[in-house]
């Protein structure tokens, strides 16, 4: 059984490095075997269009990207693989979102306040250069969780806040709508260590000292001669601490080779021959993935065909629950609406079981949709336990459960609204 959703996001701005591959792609790609969790992995474009303004730029990321996961080993039969983009139901959910998230939290994400920092320090206008895209960004990442209910979410340690924001949003819209959204977590990989760059800071865009994940052969090994190094010479002992090329080894390499070389450091091992080592141990493990990337990103169509199946089973989820979140806070068709005075009644979103006691002293429970219609009513129980029981399987189980139950059953509405309504229970939505 699939008990855990998890999901994650790459925004498509640039070209993949060594780092992504080492702290994202690689163990993502790892946990994505494991049979017990259900993964959803998405190139985040409209997150791109927030930094980057260069149309061609983000169409050339999202395809490396898409190749990138693809020749690492994900499975898109096995995990649902999408494009952001493709599912117009983000951005409609970003805004029954942006209307129950506080102003003030997105004053407080740390990469806004940041941009405002540096305009205060310059006398600038403090949201000099802000678009409203980089303030909203939270809400977007938030629907990005949120609309597949994902439990674990795999980040780097800068997006923790905006996981945690993620959840007070769907705190909120809950507990003004009723329980839509399960409560996401930020999954961080304590183990996995932050690779360093060509110059020994950590490896990311910004320092521009990054090893392209997929660069060919000869570049790689350029790249990686031009790690800097102490000016130790030939013959004398090195340190493996705090040495780049060390900790980008020992990334790659098992137990046993790691130990070898911080041996051959030991015994004065030249920087010339550690680095040729790094690059074969390096080369060896990418090579065969370079290959698949070669080939993929020749057939951009192939990718793309990949990417809208992907699509079309997202949406297979997107697509009713936004149905259901529309119905929730009123976006709703008008029939219906003349029937519906009371405030009370208004407040009921979804179809709901309710459990009571009769006069007769039995326990019952029943079932109403969302307009408070009846659809299910049980028989009378001894024991409220059993009632409990009872609701809880069909919740559970849906109208599977329905012929075991038969002797419980009173009254039963229309076969296939009560089959949509119990739907609505059953895990994950
Ligand atoms: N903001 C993330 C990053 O820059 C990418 C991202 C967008 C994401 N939406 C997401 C990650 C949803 C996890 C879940 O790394």
């Amino acid at each position: 059984m699939k008990t855990q959703r998890v999901l994650t996001g790459i925004t498509t701005s640039g070209t993949p490095h060594l780092g992504n591959y080492v702290g994202a792609i690689r163990p993502t790609v790892r946990a994505s075997r494991l049979a017990e969790v259900e993964s959803f992995y998405f190139l985040a474009d409209y997150h791109a269009l927030i930094k980057v303004g260069e149309p061609a730029r983000v169409q050339r990321s999202t395809l490396e990207i898409a190749a990138t996961w693809l020749a690492c080993g994900l499975d898109p039969d096995k995990v649902t693989f999408y494009r952001q983009s493709d599912i117009p139901e983000i951005p409609e959910l970003t805004w029954l979102l942006t209307c129950v998230t506080g102003k003030g939290v997105l004053n407080r994400a740390h990469a806004y306040k940041a941009s405002v920092d540096k305009n205060n320090a310059a006398n600038a206008d403090p949201d000099a250069g802000v678009t409203a895209g980089l303030f909203m960004y939270p809400v977007l990442m938030a629907a990005d969780i949120l609309m597949f209910n994902a439990h674990q979410v795999p980040v780097g340690r800068d997006q923790i806040q905006h996981i945690e924001m993620a959840r007070d949003i769907a705190a909120s819209f809950n507990h003004l709508y009723g329980e839509h959204f399960t409560l996401p977590e930020a999954a961080i990989e304590d183990h996995v260590a932050t690779l360093p760059g060509l110059d020994g800071r950590k490896m990311s865009k910004s320092y521009d000292n990054t090893i392209p994940l997929f660069a060919p052969r000869d570049q790689l090994r350029k790249l990686i001669m031009g790690i800097v190094t102490d000016s130790r010479a030939p013959g004398e002992p090195k340190s493996t601490e705090g040495s780049a090329l060390f900790q980008l080894y020992q990334a790659f390499a098992s137990t046993e080779e790691t130990a070898a070389l911080a041996q051959a450091y030991a015994d004065g091992m030249a920087w010339g021959d550690a680095k040729q080592v790094l690059f074969e141990r390096l080369d060896q493990e990418i090579a065969p993935l370079r290959a698949v990337y070669d080939e993929l990103i020749q057939e951009p169509e192939r990718i793309e065909r990949t990417l809208k199946a992907g699509a079309e089973k997202a949406r297979a989820i997107a697509t009713p629950f936004t149905a259901r979140l529309r119905h929730a806070v009123g976006l709703r068709p008008l029939q219906a609406a003349a029937t519906r005075t009371t405030s009370k009644a208004n407040k009921i979103a979804a179809p709901t079981f309710k459990q009571y006691r009769e006069q007769d002293g039995l326990f019952y429970f029943k079932l109403i949709d969302a307009q408070g219609a009846l659809l299910l009513q049980s028989t009378g129980f001894a024991a409220p336990r059993d009632a409990a029981q009872a609701m809880a399987r069909l919740q559970r189980e849906g109208s599977a459960a329905l012929e075991a139950l038969a002797t419980h059953i009173a009254m039963q509405g229309n076969a296939a609204t009560v089959a949509a309504a119990l739907r609505s229970f059953a895990e994950p939505q």
